[in-house]
C-alpha cells in the first residue's frame, strides 16, 4: 500500500482537519454538570456528522439514560477485520475558568499546541481516528472495516456505556479495540500503554453538633468535624506512604524484579518531573520509584475538600458538616467494588463518637492490563516504528479508563492503546493543550496501524 498517498492527503488537510477539530472543542461538553447538557447533545450530533464525512456507511446517536452514545459504521467486505474504534468526546469541567490564559472553549494554537479543554482528553485524540478514516477511505487504501464507538461519560464514570456494551455485543463485535485516551513518555521517546490503573471514588460526610456553632461560644468544648475529618484522612496513609485500610494491598499484584527493572529503564528524568512541576522533592510510597508509584503501585487522594467558611473576610465559626472526595487509584488485581467496601467499613470504624459519618460510593472501575505479545499489540509496535522511526516502549499509565476492563471481558477482544498525549499536556486542568505535530503524528500512526493490523491478520 501507498503511505505516500496517506502522508500526502495529511499534508493537503492539515488545515482543514485543525479547523474542524477547532468546531468541536468550542463546544462545552461537560458531561458532570447537567447545565452543559445540550452542548454534549450538539457536540455528539457533531461527532455524527463528522463520521459521515469521513465515510462511514451509518452513524447515530445512541440514546442513553445519560448523554449518547455516538456510533457509526463502515464496512467494506464482512470477511475482512473490523477494527473498533473507541473515544470519548465529553470532557471534564474547565473549572477554575480565570487560571487559563485563554478561554476554555475558545481554542487557539500557540507553540504549535491546541489550547482548548478537550483538545488532548479526548476529543483531539478521538478525532484523529475519524481523520485517519477519511484518509484511508479518500485514498483508497482503508484494508478492513470500521466501527467507531464514541461515548459522552466517560469522565463521569461511563456506566451507561457499560449497559451499551452488554446489550450490544453483536454490534460491537470486531478483531480489536483500538482507542487513544492515553499517553506516551515524550515526542522523541514514544511508547504505548500496556496498563490503566482502577478507581475507587467516595465521598464522605462528617457531622459533629447539629448546627453552626459560634467558634468562640463552643470552640474546645465540642468537636469541630473538619478537624476530625483532617485527623481521619491523615490517618489512612502512613508515614511511608502505605495506605492503613486494612485489606487493601492485599490482592495487590507484585512485580518480579525483573519486570520492575523493565519498568524503570524507560527514558525518565525526575529532576525534570520536578522542575516541570515546582517542587522540590516528589513524595510517595517507600521503596518504589516515581514511575513505579504511577505505574503499579495503588494509591489514596483527597480530591476535594469542603466545610465552614471560605468566603471573603473572615467568620468565626464551628461548622456543623465537613465533607471530601477521596479517590483510590486501584491496580492488578485489586476489585474496585471490594476497596470501596473496605474504605466504606474502615472510614466509618475510625470515627471518633463525637461524630456521625456517611459514606457514599462514586463511580470506580477495574484497573486493566495490555498484553505485549498479542497480533494487535505487534501492529501498533510496527505502525509506531514506521510513522515514528523509533520502537515504542511499553508503559503502565496511572490514569483510568475503567470501561477497558469490561470491554476485554464483555467483548472478548484485544484492546490498544495508542495514545499520543504528553504528561504535560495539562489533562483536566487549566490550559489543557495537544501538540499539533502529535494530532497529526497521531492520524499517520493510526493509518499505519490499519495496514499491519490487516497484513498480519491474513498471516
Ligand atoms: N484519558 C483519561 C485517562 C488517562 C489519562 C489514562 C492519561 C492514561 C493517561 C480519562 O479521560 C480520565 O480522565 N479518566 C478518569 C477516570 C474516570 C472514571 C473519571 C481518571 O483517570 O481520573
Ligand atoms: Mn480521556
Ligand atoms: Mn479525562
Amino acid at each position: 500500500m501507498d503511505n505516500k498517498a496517506i502522508l500526502s492527503y495529511i499534508e493537503d488537510n492539515k488545515q482543514r482537519f485543525l479547523d474542524e477539530l477547532f468546531d468541536l472543542l468550542r463546544l462545552p461538553s461537560v458531561s458532570a454538570d447537567s447545565k452543559f447538557a445540550g452542548d454534549v447533545r450538539k457536540t455528539a450530533e457533531m461527532v455524527k456528522s463528522r463520521l459521515l464525512e469521513a465515510g462511514c456507511d451509518n452513524a447515530e446517536l445512541v440514546e442513553t439514560p445519560g448523554h449518547p452514545v455516538v456510533y457509526g459504521e463502515k464496512t467494506i467486505d464482512p470477511n475482512l477485520p473490523t477494527v473498533v474504534v473507541y473515544g470519548h468526546y465529553d470532557v471534564q469541567p474547565a473549572d477554575p475558568y480565570e487560571l487559563w490564559d485563554s478561554p476554555p472553549f475558545e481554542p487557539v494554537i500557540k507553540d504549535d499546541k491546541i489550547y482548548a479543554r478537550g483538545a488532548c482528553d479526548d476529543k483531539g485524540q478521538a478525532y484523529m481516528h475519524v481523520k485517519a478514516l477519511q484518509t484511508m477511505v479518500e485514498t483508497g487504501s482503508l484494508p478492513c472495516n470500521v466501527k467507531f464507538m464514541i461515548e459522552g461519560e466517560e469522565e463521569v464514570g461511563s456506566d451507561n456505556l457499560e449497559t451499551f456494551v452488554r446489550e450490544n455485543k453483536e454490534k460491537l463485535a470486531g478483531d480489536v479495540i483500538l482507542i487513544s485516551d492515553t499517553g506516551i513518555i515524550s515526542n522523541d521517546a514514544p511508547s504505548i500503554t500496556v496498563g490503566l490503573r482502577g478507581l475507587s471514588y467516595m465521598e464522605v460526610e462528617v457531622t459533629g453538633p447539629n448546627r453552626d456553632l459560634h467558634s468562640g461560644v463552643y470552640g474546645g468544648a465540642v468537636a469541630n468535624p473538619i478537624n476530625v475529618l483532617c485527623t481521619m484522612i491523615d490517618s489512612m496513609m502512613d508515614e511511608n506512604g502505605h495506605v492503613t485500610i486494612p485489606g487493601f494491598y492485599d490482592k495487590v499484584e507484585e512485580l518480579t524484579d525483573a519486570e520492575r527493572k523493565e519498568m524503570n529503564n524507560a527514558p525518565f528524568s525526575l529532576d525534570d518531573y520536578k522542575a516541570e512541576l515546582d517542587i522540590a522533592e516528589v513524595k510517595g510510597e517507600k521503596g518504589y520509584t516515581t514511575l513505579e508509584r504511577v505505574g503499579i503501585r495503588p494509591t489514596l487522594d483527597v480530591n476535594g475538600i469542603w466545610g465552614g467558611y471560605t468566603g471573603e473576610g473572615a467568620k468565626t465559626v464551628l461548622p456543623s458538616k465537613a465533607n471530601a472526595k477521596i479517590s483510590m487509584r486501584l491496580v492488578p488485581n485489586q476489585i474496585s467494588e471490594e476497596i470501596t467496601e473496605l474504605f466504606t467499613n474502615h472510614f466509618k470504624s475510625i470515627a471518633p463518637d463525637y461524630v456521625k459519618v456517611k459514606v457514599e460510593a462514586h463511580h470506580g472501575g477495574q484497573p486493566s492490563v495490555v498484553k505485549t505479545d498479542s497480533l494487535a499489540y505487534g501492529a501498533a509496535s510496527k505502525a509506531f516504528e514506521e510513522a515514528w522511526g523509533k520502537t515504542p516502549i511499553p508503559t503502565r499509565d496511572g490514569g483510568s479508563i475503567p470501561i477497558v476492563a469490561l470491554f476485554k471481558e464483555v467483548l472478548e477482544v484485544d484492546v490498544v492503546l495508542l495514545g499520543f498525549g504528553l504528561d504535560s499536556d495539562a489533562i483536566h486542568s487549566p490550559n489543557e493543550h495537544y501538540g499539533v505535530f502529535n494530532f497529526f503524528k497521531g492520524i499517520e500512526t493510526i493509518s499505519m496501524f490499519y495496514k499491519h493490523f490487516v497484513e498480519m491478520k491474513k498471516g
